[in-house]
């Protein structure tokens, strides 16, 4: 029989590579931690209107990407192709944000979209991202960008550039789509069909496109900061002068408009060189339009979201680290009792211990496992042992050993283990 494989675009994430998920996630609490974010977990399927209000009908992702199907009841279903529309659907729905306050948010968790995959894009991927809610200053745009940065070099991820952008508020839209639409209309056969649907939905979406035809045309539309409103510019100015102030370094982008519709004045990305094609490590902005548009009040709102995927493709490779701390091998047959009351005390300790002495596996098999596993505590349990009531544990580094009783054994292997991990 054909082995049935996992769908196309996932990827199964295997023990030995799971650690650093662990450690990208363990930095994402404990930096956004430092900035009041708490915690939000969303379910990862909803009624599809949350992303065709919220994500927006014009972008591909409503259009091309989304896994959407009715379900035995005829409820019209999406697995989430991203975070923000959930966690603004759970802020309206449990009457957060009451009095005015500034709300943060932080999601991580897989997210589904039908992309083709390649290096760097999947159809199940993971975010992790952050949602602002109720804040309009400057400030807190360049707050949210501050602390995406701080936990990439956290990470050490290789060579981050921050990319930002202004798309205007809503005057400037207006006066700017205006502009756009006369400079596009006067190039529009040199442009792709998705493109000319573009130019009448939503003719901003036309520099995202990446076709070499379109790029010839974008290289000559005129560029939304030539219409910023006042209000827009001091914006803008604000988040850089933010920014420049903390020492953060912004290449300004004036092509980078990003594909989703909710996005109103900054937005901003993060790259890193040592991607190819999807080089992306996180992107996000300023949605000041959207709580409203999905039935709530006029609530401003800022974040960003990062592919976990993507973050570990730019990190360094960490040495492995073991997974047990004392292997406990069985001399014979008669020592197997032993030795599995043996790790089952030090596991009540507190230690990762493991044994292979199950079914009749010999010394040697047992021996091979124990170097395998990377443990570096061993622990041989025979009939001499036993009958005297002394033990030898062992450190393979060094061949450090310590004798125990039967009685010390947990106790004393805790203090050596937690020795080493405070060294
Ligand atoms: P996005 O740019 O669509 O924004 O996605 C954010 C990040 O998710 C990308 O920079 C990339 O790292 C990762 N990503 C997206 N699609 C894929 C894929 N197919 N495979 C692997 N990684 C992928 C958003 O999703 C917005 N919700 C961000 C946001 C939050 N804006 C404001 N708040």
């Amino acid at each position: 029989m054909k082995q049935i494989q996992a769908i196309r675009g996932t990827q199964d994430i295997l023990p030995g590579e799971v650690e650093r998920w662990y450690r990208v996630e363990a930095a994402a609490r404990e930096v956004f931690g430092r900035y009041g974010v708490g915690e939000i977990r969303t379910p990862i399927f909803e009624d599809s209107q949350v992303f065709v209000k919220g994500t927006g009908e014009t972008t591909d992702v409503v259009q091309k990407e989304m896994y959407r199907f009715t379900d035995l009841g005829d409820n019209d279903i999406t697995l989430r192709p991203e975070g923000t529309p959930p966690v603004v659907r759970a802020y309206l729905q449990h009457k957060l944000g009451q009095g005015r306050s500034i709300d943060r948010y932080f999601y991580c968790g897989p997210m589904f979209r039908y992309e083709r995959p390649q290096k760097g894009r999947y159809r199940q991927f993971h975010q992790i991202g952050v949602e602002v809610l109720g804040a309009e200053s400057a400030r807190v745009d360049a707050e949210v960008i501050a602390m995406a940065m701080q936990w990439l070099a956290e990470l050490e991820v290789a060579s981050p550039t921050l990319k930002l952008n202004t798309v205007g508020d809503e005057e400037t839209r207006i006066a700017y789509r205006e502009i756009l639409v006369a400079a596009q209309a006067e190039r529009l056969d040199e442009l792709c069909g998705d493109c000319r649907a573009r130019h009448v939905s939503n003719p901003l979406r036309v520099f995202d496109c990446k076709k070499p035809g379109c790029q010839a045309v974008i290289e000559t539309l005129p560029v939304i900061q030539e219409s910023l409103s006042a209000a827009a510019d001091r914006h803008f100015n604000g988040v850089r002068e933010a920014l420049a102030d903390w020492d953060i370094q912004a290449e300004i982008d004036p092509r980078l408009v990003r594909g989703l519709d909710y996005y109103r004045q900054t937005v901003f990305e993060i790259t890193s060189s040592a991607l190819g094609a999807q080089d992306s490590l996180l992107g996000g902005g300023r949605y000041d339009g959207l709580v409203a548009q999905m039935g709530g009040e006029d609530v401003p709102g800022v974040g960003f979201a990062s592919g976990t995927e993507r973050i570990l493709l730019a990190m360094p490779e960490a040495p492995a680290e073991a997974a047990t701390d004392v292997f406990v091998i069985a001399f014979d047959e008669g020592s197997v009792d032993t030795t599995h009351r043996f790790v089952h005390e030090l596991r009540q300790a507190g230690l990762r211990a493991l044994t292979y002495a199950y079914g009749g596996r010999n010394k040697r098999a047992q021996s091979k496992a124990a170097r395998r596993s990377g443990a570096p505590w061993q622990l041989v349990v025979g009939p001499d042992e036993m009958a005297a009531d002394r033990y030898t544990l062992r450190r393979l580094a060094d061949n450090h050993e310590e004798v125990v009783s039967a009685g010390e054994l947990p106790a004393v292997a805790a203090r050596l283990v937690r020795h080493k991990a405070s060294s």
